[in-house]
């Protein structure tokens, strides 16, 4: 043995060679947490001195490779001063380059998925083969960082600078024949012929049929690229690169500039380059706030898996209703692996639920995701039926039925005597108390609901409502369900607008006092999307439908009245009036016309002003930041609420809500964390600035108690 951590352990093997396996203890997949680089230098160390070792391999005795860096680590780490994290990363460089320095040929063999840290690894060896069925690439990106163990150097000399900056800034995996036919790998082969292949690479290395040496050379000397060629590639990807990922997302462009910078240096100058650019992006926002999310999210799985073990099995689903979302959910549930029932009361409705599935599938067909063998399985996963004639084979009903108390409730008991008496009933609804649907309920305990946002097969949450009598098998069941349809579900109290429309509602009521008092719709859209958000508030109404909001919006007043009831008449309310409804009627706060391609185009429609003008009572002119604050702080309170009044178990299930439900920009973390970025004693003296328009502005006494005590709601 010539070196025995508890991540890594180097041993002899036949013919001369030694060979590096990582095997973290205690954990189920390896990644590079600090204690695994540590060793990875003691190995190194070793390595350098073992005089009779003619060659290395370097494997993995998990399922998968390496998966990264330990990301628990990043919060910690980034909060120290950049100098340290540049000093930080250059010592962990020393450790890969020290192994890429070696007196003899290295391979990595590459099993499952090498990402992040973990390709670097790769990168730094002679070699590497892969696993057919494998993975490589480095997705730092998706954390506001880039690559800083090396890879924006090694990549982008291995695989030419202008491919580099794609997998780079898209952060992608690659299987094992693109990463091949880009040179990333220099062979791909089954499982249980890697070591072997790894090892004849290295007994061709030492006959000097492999150019070990030349290898090396190319991936630490300078970028092959004359003046003029590195001017295209670096500046045509920059413009590109920055369109695609906009300006709240600044690592990709910065990792296109730094691989620019050290284009003409050779590895050690330029590893200097890329550990001060990534301890650059490492002290921005962005990269705090989507490290926090990806946390957020592991928390999220970890809660789910917990749940799934108390669930019973869904091996059979149905839904009632082939609407807009009886059809998502039929096609998510087919296409994921569960079958389902979908049920309506005609024909028309099941048709229209098949075609949409079918449109999807076909899409998928197209772009290559999918073949057509599969789209039929999906399909026949499907069963479109007009009675309950199956339904005792059922687990779980999905009722997703028109938004009618009264049809619901006849559905529901319909339903109730048709299945098991220990299977689970949900409702979609959006707007109807869980507790006002189970009291005609004879076992109110099977029952909850199961929110799903549209279109389902783009929107990741699903919002699991627990009602007062919701048993803990319901949950879990319903939960197990929507992780099995790929979906984040959030269990929250009932209540009405549940967790994500109850905050976003007073945004909507923030966006109608804007206008009140002579906002420009168009201005504020335009300041909200600059801001982060996908769409701004009036192209979110026409999204969501006049007549939904005007309807949700009632709920809300009547559930919350002192600070969701509104005397005046709104924007929303004018629009609903003149049967402009949205996107579904062509027409709301802007017109909607299909565009060559057959997509619906938004477009600028005057007479909206024109509409409007009874509801606008004031002149006022305002900046930027007055339109931010009068958006946000209505929508922040009410998060704060959520959690004070138990709606919402913790802030990270909050914030996810709201990032995976509607989209609040993933790079400001959620709107707890936005609260914890102003600080809470700022953002009750901005709160306070507005106090005039009402207790939607009003922080509630928890928060000032926080701002007091400094505390925040993550960490
Ligand atoms: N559309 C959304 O954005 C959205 C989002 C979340 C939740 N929801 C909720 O989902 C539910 C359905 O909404 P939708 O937009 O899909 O409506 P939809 O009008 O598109 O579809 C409703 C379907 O239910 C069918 N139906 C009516 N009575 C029935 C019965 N007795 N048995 C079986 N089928 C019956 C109708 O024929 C129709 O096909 C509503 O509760 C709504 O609030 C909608």
């Amino acid at each position: 043995m010539i070196y025995e951590g508890k991540a890594i352990t180097v041993k002899e093997i036949e013919g001369g060679f030694a060979q590096l396996d990582f095997d973290l203890k205690g954990e189920s997949v390896n990644k590079f947490n600090q204690l695994t680089i540590e060793e990875l230098g003691e190995a190194a160390e070793k390595l350098q001195k073992a005089k009779k070792v003619k060659g290395l391999v370097v494997t993995s005795s998990k399922d998968t490779f390496i998966v990264g860096a330990d990301i628990t680590e990043f919060t910690d780490l980034f909060a120290g001063p950049e100098e340290e994290l540049v000093n930080n990363n250059l010592k962990a460089n020393r450790i890969f380059s020290s192994i890429e320095d070696l007196p003899f040929p290295t391979v990595t063999a590459i099993n499952g998925q090498a990402l992040g840290g973990g390709f670097e690894m790769c990168l730094s060896t002679d070699f590497r083969v892969m696993d057919q069925k494998a993975k490589v690439g480095l997705p730092e990106v998706k954390l506001g960082i880039f690559p800083g163990f090396g890879g924006t150097v090694r990549l982008s000399r291995l695989i030419g600078a202008d491919n580099a900056i794609e997998w780079i800034c898209m952060g992608s995996e690659h299987r094992a024949d693109k990463a091949l036919k880009f040179n990333a790998v220099d062979a791909v082969v089954g499982n249980d012929q890697l070591v072997d292949a790894a090892i004849d690479m290295l007994k061709e290395a030492n006959a000097g049929k492999l150019d070990y040496k030349a290898r090396r050379e190319e991936k630490t000397g300078k970028l092959k690229l004359n003046s003029m060629e590195s001017m295209m590639v670096f500046e045509t990807s920059k413009g590109y690169v920055a369109g695609q990922s906009g300006p709240n997302y600044p690592s990709p462009v910065e990792a296109v500039k730094v691989m620019q910078k050290h284009a003409g240096m050779t590895r050690d100058k330029a590893i200097e380059v890329e550990a001060n650019g990534f301890a650059k992006m490492a002290k921005t926002g962005t990269a705090s706030s989507l490290v926090q999310i990806f946390l957020n999210d592991q928390d999220l799985k970890k809660k789910g898996k917990d749940y799934e073990k108390q669930a019973n099995q869904v091996k059979m689903a149905a839904v009632l209703g082939a609407g807009i979302m009886g059809g998502g959910i039929a096609f998510q549930s087919a296409s994921k692996g569960t079958p389902i029932l979908m049920k309506d009361i005609n024909r028309d409705g099941i048709t229209a639920g098949l075609e949409e599935a079918k449109k999807l599938l076909t899409k998928r067909v197209d772009k290559g995701k999918m073949n057509a063998g599969q789209m039929g399985d999906v399909l026949n996963n499907i069963h479109p039926t007009l009675n309950y004639g199956d339904f005792g084979d059922v687990d779980l009903v999905v009722e997703a039925v028109v938004e009618n108390p009264k049809v619901k409730d006849a559905v529901l008991r319909e339903t109730e005597d048709v299945i098991g008496e220990d299977k689970i009933l949900t409702s979609n609804t959006s707007t109807i108390s869980i507790d006002r649907l189970a009291k005609n309920l004879k076992r109110p305990e099977n029952f909850c609901g199961m929110h799903f946002f549209n279109p389902v097969h783009m929107m990741p949450l699903v919002e699991v409502i627990r009602g007062k009598k919701t048993s803990d098998k319901a949950v879990a069941t319903t939960v197990a369900y929507a992780r099995a349809m790929g979906k984040s579900p959030i269990v929250v109290n009932d209540c009405p607008g549940f967790l994500v429309n109850r905050i976003l509602f007073p945004y909507f009521g923030g966006f109608a006092r804007l206008v009140r008092d002579g906002a420009d719709f168009q201005k504020v859209d335009k300041i909200m999307e600059k801001f982060g958000w996908p769409m701004g508030p009036a192209y979110l109404l026409d999204v969501v439908g006049m007549d939904t909001a005007k309807h949700a919006n009632e709920v809300m007043a009547e559930g919350f009245p002192d600070r969701m009831k509104d005397e005046h008449k709104s924007a929303i309310d004018v629009m609903f009036e003149n049967d402009r409804l949205g996107q579904k009627s062509d027409k709301g706060f802007y017109q909607y016309q299909l565009d060559k391609k057959g997509k619906q185009q938004k477009v600028v429609d005057e007479s909206s002003y024109g509409l409007l003008k009874p509801v606008v009572h004031n002149s006022q002119e305002f900046t930027d930041e007055q339109i931010i604050e009068r958006m946000m702080i209505p929508l922040c309170i009410e998060t704060v609420r959520c959690l004070e009044d138990n709606i919402v178990g913790t802030a990270a299930e909050a914030d996810m809500g709201l990032v995976y439900g509607i989209g609040f920009p993933p790079f400001r973390g959620g709107a707890l964390r936005y609260i914890d970025d102003i600080g809470l004693d700022e953002f009750c003296k901005m709160a306070d600035k507005y106090k005039d328009l009402g207790p939607l502005y009003h922080p509630t006494d928890g928060m000032r108690e926080m701002a007091k005590s400094g505390k925040k709601f993550h960490g």
